[in-house]
């Protein structure tokens, strides 16, 4: 397939706190077979995670290691674009012009506005509000008809969607409209605590949560005490809508191990929830053992990471350039005089 006719895919994760398993099987995983297929941008969207109060230094330290991790788990810079969402300024500007386009009530209607309100409380800030028009203006900034995420953004990317074709109506055609691409594969993993709720990085207990550092005692240690029931039968290991904690189990074990959810089911028939989840944290374990040693020899190679971010800059801003000047002219704002 030439350049020209591949569909562009862009997806973005937040250098925020810890990538959890739910992050990883749900999103960056089901990105990596993307990359043949289609011209893919994937970006560390630093400034979204400014909508939540951020330590600097931390902030710095976990945008580097989130673009190991991408490295890491099989995103390829030769192939994709990977790139930090600050280094390209014309998210920022387009994101302006968006929110021309955007009304203020279509913002406060966003389920993630509400409860990221409710758990900031203290903190609604606009850019908490404008954080679904960053979003857009993401997407929109590189004409990518395919945006893959989870369940949770799907309303964000019907936004963007409303977004793009205003513009196009009120300015003539000018942006591509997106699609979502929802993996069914591990789109919600649930957290082992509470297994009605998707596994979440701001979780404050953390025995419901496993992360992409977490080593093996603590992956370990995290199943054992997952939430299951009280079931004793010689097929307490089932997949039912009545047992959530064991289908969340079965889930993560069959997505981890390449086993399906049926297989499994006959292989632990007859053993109990114990024998269970040592097998589920082995399958886990060797999913994550390999990601974590890749991604710690890229963060002692910072010359790689930021070569690999030079890049990525130059390849995204070239694109950028592009829909900004196209935006900038068809609403009717003066080219700069050169
Ligand atoms: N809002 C997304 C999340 O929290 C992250 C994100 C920002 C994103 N910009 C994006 C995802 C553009 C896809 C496309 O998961």
């Amino acid at each position: 397939m030439a350049d020209e006719v591949k569909k562009r895919v862009f997806s973005g994760v937040q250098p925020t706190g810890k990538v959890t398993l739910g992050n990883y099987l749900g999103a960056i995983r089901n990105w990596t077979p993307l990359q043949q297929q289609y011209d893919c941008l994937f970006c560390v969207v630093d400034l979204h995670s400014l909508t939540v109060e951020q330590v600097p230094a931390e902030l710095r330290k976990n945008t580097f290691e989130l673009t190991a991790l991408y490295i890491a788990c099989g995103l390829d810079p030769a192939r994709s674009t990977l790139f930090i969402q600050s280094h390209v300024h014309e998210h920022a500007e387009l994101a302006w012009i968006l929110d021309t386009v955007t009304y203020v009530g279509e913002l406060g209607r966003m389920t993630q506005f509400k409860d990221k309100s409710r758990k900031h409380a203290d903190n609604i800030n606009m850019g908490l509000m404008n954080y679904p028009v960053l979003m857009a203006s993401d997407i929109l900034l590189y004409q990518a008809e395919l945006v893959p995420v989870g369940k949770d953004q799907v309303q964000h990317v019907e936004l963007t969607r409303d977004i793009a074709q205003r513009f196009n109506a009120r300015y003539s055609d000018t942006f591509a409209v997106p699609q979502c691409l929802l993996s069914k594969a591990g789109a919600s993993i649930k957290s082992l605590q509470d297994p009605t709720a998707k596994m979440s990085k701001s979780d404050p207990n953390e025995n419901a949560v496993i992360t992409l550092t977490d080593d093996a005692d603590a992956v370990r240690r995290k199943l054992r005490r997952a939430v299951t029931d009280s079931d004793t039968s010689a097929n307490c290991v089932r997949h039912s809508a009545d047992k959530p904690g064991v289908s969340n189990l079965l889930n993560i074990y069959s997505l981890c191990s390449g086993v399906s959810v049926e297989q499994a089911e006959r292989t632990f028939e007859g053993k109990g929830y114990g024998v269970f989840k040592d097998a589920v944290a082995d399958a886990v374990i060797s999913v994550l053992q390999p990601i974590q040693a890749e991604q710690k020899r890229l963060l002692a190679d910072k010359a790689y990471i930021e070569s690999v971010l030079r890049q990525g800059a130059e390849q995204a801003s070239h694109i950028a350039q592009k829909t900004l000047a196209k935006v900038y002219r068809k609403v009717g704002l003066v080219p700069k005089i050169r």
